[in-house]
């Protein structure tokens, strides 16, 4: 079995302590977390969003446990240094505080992850005490909870009122009263996310949160280019890798039709079947 974890849920609050920035992406299968993990980032999100980048959909309230437990297996097979957490999808947890525990526990039983993320704030600090309480690590996420996007009206910016504002915050410190170990900041004013930094003594991870969180998190496909649909404000690209991959395919197709691919070097030789009468008859 390869060594595991360097990176642990406990060590990221360490890091907010000493002021060192927490580097989070998301991953959903062995490539993008070998990949990740080489690269040093500290943090592997199996996000729900692998609904939309790897498997689709328009939103990511389709994604089901069992997909999701199918991701995150591929990516622990594929990491034996950051920390890897499981996002718990819609309905997986909202249904009941005990379907809840089973899946959160299926993350770590089944996928192998070390932590869960769920979505929401006042609403989920009590299963959070709970699930931490059975020794699940939980990352929370407040601000815009994509799993709510027919009642937020979209993807919109979060506290941008005062009153919307202080239930940020609330939210933030009721889920660190809670027990979680993070807590990821989502499309909120940078300001607000500066103040909710420095009223926590765990990480935040911003995702369009501005500078002054403990850490980020993007998107896989965003940073590298692959999600072809749009560029969320948040995103900055690192490579334009659909130009690439698209570029890449285009020259392996044309070779196959000019006969140019394979090549000698792709080709196996045995010379004595030359003569087809020596073997055929
Ligand atoms: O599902 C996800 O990938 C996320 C991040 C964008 C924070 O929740």
């Amino acid at each position: 079995m390869p060594e595991r974890s360097a990176v642990t849920a406990p060590e990221l609050a360490r890091k907010k302590a000493r002021g060192e920035r927490i580097a989070v992406v998301t991953a959903y299968d062995y490539p993008s977390a070998w990949y990740a993990d080489q690269a040093g980032v500290d943090v592997l999100l199996v996000g729900d969003t692998l609904g939309m980048t790897v498997l689709g959909y328009s939103t990511t309230l389709p994604v089901t446990m069992e997909e999701m437990l199918h991701h995150v297996r591929a990516v622990m097979r594929a990491t034996p240094r950051a920390l890897v957490v499981a996002d718990l999808p819609f309905l997986s947890f909202q249904t009941g505080d005990d379907e809840a525990v089973r899946n959160a526990g299926r993350c770590l039983k089944e996928g192998g992850a070390s932590a869960v993320k769920l979505e929401g704030g006042v609403k989920v600090a009590a299963l959070v005490a709970r699930l931490t309480g059975c020794g699940i690590p939980v990352m929370g996420h407040v601000g815009l909870l994509p799993q709510s996007f027919h009642q937020m009206g979209g993807w919109k910016v979060q506290g941008r009122r005062p009153e919307q504002a202080r239930q940020v915050l609330e939210d933030a410190r009721q889920l660190q009263e809670a027990g979680a170990f993070s807590v990821v900041l989502e499309a909120i004013p940078a300001e607000l996310a500066r103040e909710v930094t420095a009223a926590l003594t765990i990480p935040t991870i911003g995702i369009g949160a501005g500078p002054d969180c403990d850490g980020q998190v993007q998107v896989f496909h965003d940073l590298l280019g692959l999600f072809p649909h749009f560029v969320a404000k948040h995103t900055r690209r690192y490579l334009e890798g659909g130009d690439l991959v698209c570029e890449a395919l285009k020259r392996y197709a044309d070779d196959v039709r000019s006969g140019v691919f394979p090549g000698e070097e792709n080709t196996w030789r045995q010379p004595e079947l030359e003569d087809a009468a020596s073997w055929k008859s």
